[in-house]
């Protein structure tokens, strides 16, 4: 699906404001909305989505067959969280900080089957990165994948913090037919933890 014409002119006055957040010119295109969904479908549960800006990853999600009622957005931009309540009224969005989603209650019947994020990891500080991280892992299933996509030459979480993490990230594809071009990484627990079901902890990150 091609982004209105409304749509990439509200982004870009988001980025004209607040350059660092938002941190793209324009919303990201059809190729790499495809890419970054492609492992999902009905069947992988909730999603949570980090910074869905104007929704692009979202309507790929429900292209993929996903429940609006499964999906979880938080977005931190106020214009883009008004916006998408109105487009997706019956996900779940949240206007906060994805660094603080770790208390939060997301989904009454249990845990998150996959995060796609469209965070800029590669303007934050390692800290926020990790506090991000975190959280998500604390709301995913115990072999649920965090989907990343960057304009960088390798993956925004740096070594270190995936060994802090315990997890281990793998490049799922890139894409030319994107402004700039762009990769997805899909990040996963090294180890998936014994005690599956309810909300799974990553026990290594336990120990920062
Ligand atoms: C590069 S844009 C990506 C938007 C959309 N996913 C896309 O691909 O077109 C980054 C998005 O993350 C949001 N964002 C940045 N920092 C955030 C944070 N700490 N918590 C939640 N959302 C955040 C921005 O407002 C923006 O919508």
């Amino acid at each position: 699906m091609l982004n209105s014409s409304s749509e990439t002119l509200q982004f870009f006055r988001a980025w004209l404001s607040e350059p660092f957040r938002v941190a793209a010119v324009t919303p990201s295109g059809r190729a790499l909305a495809a890419l970054i969904v492609s492992e999902i479908s009905a069947e992988t549960g909730p999603i949570l989505e980090l910074g869905p800006g104007t929704g692009v990853f979202t309507r790929a999600l429900l292209a993929r067959g996903v429940a609006e009622e499964n999906l979880a957005l938080i977005e931190f931009g106020m214009e883009f969280a008004a916006k998408l309540s109105v487009d997706f009224p019956r996900a779940r969005t949240l206007c906060m900080d994805a660094a603080r989603l770790r208390d939060v209650e997301l989904f009454d019947d249990g845990p998150v089957g996959a995060v796609i994020s469209g965070l800029p990891l590669l303007s934050m500080a390692p800290r926020r990165v990790y506090s991000i991280l975190e959280g998500a892992f604390a709301h995913l299933c115990a072999n649920g994948a965090f989907y990343q996509f960057t304009y960088g030459p390798r993956c925004p979480v740096s070594r270190p913090l995936l060994d802090r993490l315990g997890l281990k990230a793998t490049y799922l594809g890139g894409t030319f037919a994107n402004v700039p071009p762009a990769a997805v990484y899909r990040i996963q627990r090294r180890r998936i933890p014994r005690i599956a079901g309810s909300r799974a902890r990553s026990t290594t990150a336990d120990n920062s």
